[in-house]
């Protein structure tokens, strides 16, 4: 069959993925593999940008590439690879960056933020990421870069970049890729307030326990005006009717909208079904799971194999890259 072109998406490896990362990208990685050619990449490099140690790094690359292949990323089809295991994209990089204004880089929202967060780590590599991430994309040909859209910035600086390369050294090769913009809806923590992220511990990981997870969804705030159970509730407000939206069948959806209005059903049953509902949804991912996780050495053999994959078209590209330049 032949597919509609070719999609790249990294991540950095942070282990076991919750709600937010199944919402907002796993999911949708999954479903992109019907209709193109997937290359997804756990974006190690990246993280050294961040991280004050690289203790758990190699356990984390584990946990999300197994989340990756339980949720139903097909390796036989998809490239799943770890980014450092191709190590021709620092080579890339190194080129990208000699026609990137520095300017350019400091000046991204992205960037500014980093520094807000991290002032005292205000690393080469940090100024750096968009363009190690610019080479990620070019290094295979990519069509299309699905990211949420706090990437945007980064994709149009890959376009960017791939102007410049081209016009610099007059020729086109590198392909200017396109921005595969999905609506993903906003995941919030179980705090209902912050986004759903590990480092704030407001998430549900795809492979609790059943017990766990109804523990997760019971600590869950909802709406803050409703105060007793006989107040009347706002689902529209309400982060707990936000994911029965998304994981229960529409008869609860519609059951709940109508009772938590009328305080027909209080916050801690409408939690209660959330939670039944999450893990019916979840059950055949975590078996899968527990079963892949029997063989750990699969799961380097996946990524051994999808690096090896990686290697011929980043290969392919570099012979181009280094022959436009005129490296000797
Ligand atoms: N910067 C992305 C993020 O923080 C991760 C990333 C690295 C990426 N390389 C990429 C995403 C290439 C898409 C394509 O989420």
């Amino acid at each position: 069959m032949t597919k509609k072109g070719r999609v790249f998406s990294g991540a950095r490896p942070t282990g076991r993925q919750h709600l937010g990362n199944y919402l907002g990208a796993m999911r949708n990685y999954v479903a992109l593999q019907d209709d193109y050619d997937c290359i997804y990449c756990v974006v190690d490099v990246h993280a050294l940008t961040t991280l004050e140690t690289t203790l758990e790094l190699k356990q984390n690359t584990y946990d999300m590439a197994l989340d990756w292949l339980a949720v139903g990323i097909r390796p036989e089809e998809s490239v799943v690879f770890v980014q450092s295991h191709v190590p021709q994209v620092m080579e890339l990089h190194t080129y990208l960056s000699m026609v990137t204004p520095l300017g350019k880089l400091t000046d991204l929202p992205t960037f500014k933020d980093k520094v807000r967060e991290n002032p005292n780590n205000i690393n080469y590599g940090l100024v750096g990421y968009p363009v190690l991430m610019a080479a990620d994309i070019l290094l295979y040909g990519t069509d299309f870069v699905p990211v949420g859209i706090d990437q945007a910035p980064h994709l149009e600086f890959t376009r960017e970049v791939v102007r410049s390369f081209n016009y610099r050294y007059g020729k086109p090769v590198l392909k200017e890729p396109q921005m595969k913009a999905t609506s993903v809806p906003k995941v919030l923590g179980i705090d209902g307030v912050q986004k759903m992220s590990k480092s704030l511990n407001n998430h549900i990981e795809l492979a609790a326990t059943p017990e766990e997870t109804t523990q997760r969804v019971m600590q869950m705030v909802t709406d803050p005006a409703r105060v007793r159970r006989s107040d009347p509730g706002n689902p529209d407000v309400c982060n707990v009717f936000s994911l029965h939206k998304i994981f229960s069948p529409q008869a609860d959806v519609d059951m709940v909208n109508v009772e938590c209005r009328r305080a027909g059903i209080g916050c801690v049953d409408c939690k209660k079904l959330l939670a039944k509902n999450l893990n019916a949804h979840l059950e055949s991912f975590r078996a899968r799971r527990t079963d892949l996780d029997k063989n750990p050495a699969y799961i380097w053999d996946v990524l051994d194999d999808g690096a090896r994959r990686a290697n011929v078209l980043a290969e392919g590209t570099m012979v181009n890259v280094r022959s436009a330049i005129g490296l000797p």
